[in-house]
């Protein structure tokens, strides 16, 4: 009789292991990660406040990385420590070609308030299971699997023309094999979402909403005002 009872003890001992085990790896709190890539000729010819980094770098750069979900948006989730310095300063240094604040001078020791708002906006949201670091390494990890300037290039999309829509949307499908969503401010092509599963291994469908709606889209080569 003790002995049945000591099992039974034991045996709801392991079903709570087990089931807490369970419910710590599966807790994915977000169902994908967006890449958002800003063209700058397009970004600094809108933004209020002018670009100030010279040379405009003629390549997509980071917004942010974005963990999403799809029935609602996930932004400004909580946490409980002291934000870190983003790396050390040849990270940032690194980060800042790749991930830049345009409307900022370059310099030796990049300011770190962009990415820190990214963070805090949107990464946060991908706690714990990326942490504060991991975020901008698993961006600058994904922001390699492709070059979306050489994308659209290979579809014969060169900066300086205008382009349908349609035929923007198209060529990055072909080649990125996924749905990407375009956003196109004032009809310039100022924005390519891309997006991957949770732990950024495999290149997802973007969900909608698709904001663009004008029919051609400008890929300006400098800045217009
Ligand atoms: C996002 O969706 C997942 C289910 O896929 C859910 O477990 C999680 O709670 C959602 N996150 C938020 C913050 O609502």
């Amino acid at each position: 009789m003790a002995n049945a009872r000591k099992r039974d003890f034991f045996s709801l001992i392991l079903l709570i292991v087990l089931l807490s085990d369970s419910y710590t790896t599966t807790a994915v709190e977000f169902e994908l990660l967006k890449l958002v890539l800003q063209w700058p000729n397009s970004y600094c010819s809108l933004s209020k406040r002018p670009c100030r980094r010279k040379p405009l770098p003629s390549d997509f750069t980071i917004h942010g990385l974005w963990p999403d979900n799809r029935s609602w948006p996930l932004y400004n989730c909580q946490f409980d420590f002291d934000i870190p310095e983003v790396g050390d300063q040849k990270f940032r240094q690194k980060l800042d070609v790749i991930w830049p604040d345009l409307r900022l001078k370059r310099k030796r020791d990049p300011e770190q308030g962009f990415w820190i708002t990214e963070w805090k906006r949107h990464g946060s949201c991908a706690l714990p299971d990326i942490s504060f670091i991991d975020y901008f390494t698993t961006a600058t990890r994904l922001n390699k699997k492709f070059n979306i300037r050489d994308i659209l290039g290979r579809g014969k999309l060169y900066p300086g023309d205008s382009y349908d829509l349609q035929q923007v949307e198209s060529t990055l499908t072909k080649f990125i094999k996924k749905v990407t969503v375009v956003k196109c401010p004032n009809g310039f092509l100022t924005e390519v979402i891309v997006c991957f599963d949770p732990s950024g291994t495999s290149i997802i469908d973007c969900p909608g909403p698709y904001p663009c709606t004008y029919v051609t889209v400008n890929f300006p080569k400098a800045v217009k005002r």
